[in-house]
């Protein structure tokens, strides 16, 4: 598994996934898709593809404020990541292998102290996969526009290896 910049190709396929519900929650607008593809490919925003070998587009992560959530307390110094994987692959049992190919990369790019992701707190499987790899939840909080109850976990650097 590799990770490396976008092209417009992955940017519009991102744009255009279809979760399940309950899932549908990570679903994006259909009317904004020029938007968001703008959105992915914007290098400010830090979002790179996750591809298997050769160069099979599998998923994307972001770096930065894209991971923080409207309402949450990012006071503190930390990471944010986001990620999604191409939703005809999630609930193969891969998850931690994906996320673990994130952490590697993080650790290589920015050399943070910290990481941190926001999970919604309904999602038990994205929740099963970072605690799995030594993320703890340090703060709940609802959606500042949406209700919706998250949770911030974070994970100090010096567990990367274990990932
Ligand atoms: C979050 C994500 C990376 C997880 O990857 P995945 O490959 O789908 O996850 P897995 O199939 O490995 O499942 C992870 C774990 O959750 C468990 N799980 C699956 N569905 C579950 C459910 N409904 N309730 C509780 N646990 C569940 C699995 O058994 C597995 O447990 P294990 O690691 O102990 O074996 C992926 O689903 C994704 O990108 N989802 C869409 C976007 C998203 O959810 N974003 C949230 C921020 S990361």
């Amino acid at each position: 598994m590799n990770i490396h910049s976008l092209d417009e190709a992955n940017a519009r396929e991102i744009a255009g996934w279809h979760y399940d519900s309950p899932y549908d929650f990570y679903n994006l607008n259909s009317n904004e898709i020029e938007q968001s593809v703008q959105y992915f490919l914007d290098l400010q925003n830090n979002f790179y593809g996750i591809f298997e070998e050769p160069r099979k587009f599998v998923g994307y992560c972001s770096f930065g404020k894209d991971g923080q959530v409207p309402g949450g307390n990012y006071s503190t110094p930390g990471l944010d990541i986001g990620m999604g994987i191409c939703p005809n692959l999630t609930g193969r049992g891969r998850g931690r292998c994906y996320v673990a190919a994130v952490l590697n990369f993080a650790q290589q790019m920015f050399a943070p102290a910290i990481v941190r992701v926001t999970i919604a707190a309904f999602n038990q499987r994205a929740l099963q996969v970072w605690y799995g790899v030594g993320f703890h939840s340090v703060d709940t909080f609802e959606h500042q526009y949406l209700g919706v109850p998250f949770i911030i976990l974070v994970r100090e650097t010096d567990h990367v290896s274990k990932a």
